[in-house]
């Protein structure tokens, strides 16, 4: 027994001793460091804060970092973040997971102030049984192959490569399962783009990747390729982009993988920056030339991607098409916000360059409906469109469909880091980095992707048929209303007469 307790004894006063030198050698540690880096940041020269505060100025970064995340999860009101509120997020997520989506006691929300949009409700809404289904639009009357979709809400270009593999997989196949198209973005066109099935939009970026050739320039084999495949069904030829109008693409070196490099013709690991403007057009005519020329290669609708500044722009352009004939206009327009998402672009294009969606796409639709281009051009709408309201809005303003980039990244699991243009999306969405993407499985979130769309179109059809209308096209401008301030509203058909 007397040995017992002996050996007990000597055991755990080893162990106490051990515990105690680890602590005082970490300790030693610790202040040998804090002592290397005080004298590191006061004789350093970059860094003001950390030479008049040494060692402490340091703590500066760690709570910026840890800021971001409390004022996000802690502190922030619902309706108070940016780019996307939670309550507009919350939309998504709890969409995407099929999660019931209503919600209790009341509205949250400021309806008084001046721009909100309120719908009509019908004395008698369609009760909804007997709405119908959403009829299609053509578009490309006059290709070889015209392009027939029902799909009001689709998937934005975002290219592989701002995306990552998983992402692009579970994008391709959760619009096939909704039935909704998905655009490449310009990063060219992968497998992961067709491994669904879905309907395919190929873009056409400044830069040309997938159809260039070595010098830049369109590699005709490599358009015929693209063309020719039964899922590209229309080209899109970006001009530019809302978040960054005047801007090509931006896709830094550390997410130039060798795969991604093959797709797009360039070099492995270097920054891949896009030309500001297509080098073979610069005016309009210009445009109707190439569009044309486009057409009758592919065979398919040809539309363009902008961004209005200058609303002297569109109707140069509108006019033009009527001098050159209609059937050489572009069969769609995709007319982006300027508060539209990117993986990268300079502050200065993201807050302050271009046209938001809410005034330039009345500004379009009304052109149109000027020149008699209505029907020939279809309109596609996009840019923070994530909620069903906000498709609704579009429709009724005059949009034939809505394209949405960061809503299909939400239903992904996007948390809104704003890290896009790093390597260290947490989220696996927008990063290459094999450890990240390992969070995201396909299966999984292909579904949530079909989800969501099923669910955003469920709840557009409800505000149509509030509104008195069986199906959402059917949404005019007289089913909406803008407010003007407290207790005052105007209908849409005046609000934007002379826009
Ligand atoms: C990560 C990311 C990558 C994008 N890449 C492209 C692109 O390659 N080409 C393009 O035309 N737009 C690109 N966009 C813009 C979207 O297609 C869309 O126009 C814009 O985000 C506005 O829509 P949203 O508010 O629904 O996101 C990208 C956006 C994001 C967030």
């Amino acid at each position: 027994m007397d040995s017992l307790l002996h050996f007990s004894d000597t055991f755990f006063g080893s162990i106490m001793t051990l515990l105690s030198h680890t602590f005082m050698l970490t300790l030693s540690l610790l202040c040998i460091a804090a002592v290397v880096f005080y004298f590191i940041d006061l004789t350093q020269t970059r860094h003001t804060i950390r030479r008049n505060y040494p060692l402490l100025g340091r703590f500066r970064y760690l709570f910026e970092q840890l800021g971001e995340f409390f004022r996000q999860y802690l502190y922030s009101q619902d309706r108070e973040e940016l780019p996307f509120n939670r309550a507009q997020r919350s939309w998504v997520y709890r969409a995407a997971k099929n999660l019931d989506n209503t919600l209790a006691f009341g509205s949250t929300r400021n309806n008084d102030q001046a721009g909100h949009i309120v719908f009509v409700n019908a004395g008698f809404p369609v009760l909804d049984e007997e709405g119908q289904d959403t009829p299609p639009v053509i578009f490309g009357p006059h290709c070889r192959q015209p392009y027939e979709s029902n799909s009001i809400f689709n998937i934005s270009g975002m290219s592989y490569g701002a995306i990552s593999k998983p992402a692009v997989q579970a994008l391709s196949g959760g619009a096939a399962l909704a039935g909704c198209w998905m655009c490449t973005g310009e990063g060219g066109l992968s497998d992961h783009h067709l491994a669904g099935g879905c309907d395919v939009i190929f873009q056409i970026g400044t830069a040309k990747y997938g159809v260039r050739d070595a010098a830049g320039a369109y590699s005709l084999d490599h358009l015929h390729t693209i063309a020719a495949m039964p899922h590209v069904k229309m080209l899109e030829l970006k001009l530019a982009q809302g978040a960054k109008p005047g801007k090509g693409g931006i896709l830094p070196g550390v997410k130039v993988t060798a795969e991604i490099a093959h797709i797009r013709g360039i070099p492995v690991g270097e920054d891949s920056i896009s030309p500001n403007r297509h080098y073979d057009i610069g005016n309009h005519r210009e445009l109707l030339e190439r569009l044309q020329w486009l057409r009758e290669l592919s065979g398919k609708p040809v539309g363009i991607k902008t961004v209005l500044g200058d609303e002297h722009w569109i109707e140069e352009l509108l006019r033009t098409v009527k001098d050159m004939g209609a059937k050489l206009a572009p069969d769609f327009i995709t007319l982006d916000s300027a508060d539209g998402g990117t993986g990268a672009a300079p502050l200065s294009l993201i807050d302050d360059m271009g046209l938001g969606l809410r005034e330039s796409l009345p500004l379009l639709v009304n052109r149109l409906e000027q020149f008699g281009l209505r029907e020939r051009i279809r309109v596609i709408a996009s840019g923070k469109l994530i909620n069903p309201a906000d498709v609704a809005w579009a429709l009724c303003v005059g949009a034939d469909a809505v394209n949405n980039a960061r809503g299909f990244m939400f239903s992904l699991g996007c948390v809104q880091a704003l890290q896009c243009n790093k390597n260290t999306c947490p989220t696996g969405i927008a990063t290459h980095d094999p450890k990240l993407q390992r969070g995201l499985v396909p299966q999984d979130k292909t579904l949530r992707v079909a989800n969501y769309q099923r669910n955003m179109v469920k709840e557009v059809t409800i505000i149509a048929h509030s509104c008195g209308v069986a199906h959402p096209r059917l949404l005019r401008r007289q089913h909406a209303r803008a407010v003007l301030g407290p207790n005052r509203s105007v209908s849409l058909v005046e609000y934007y007469k002379h826009t």
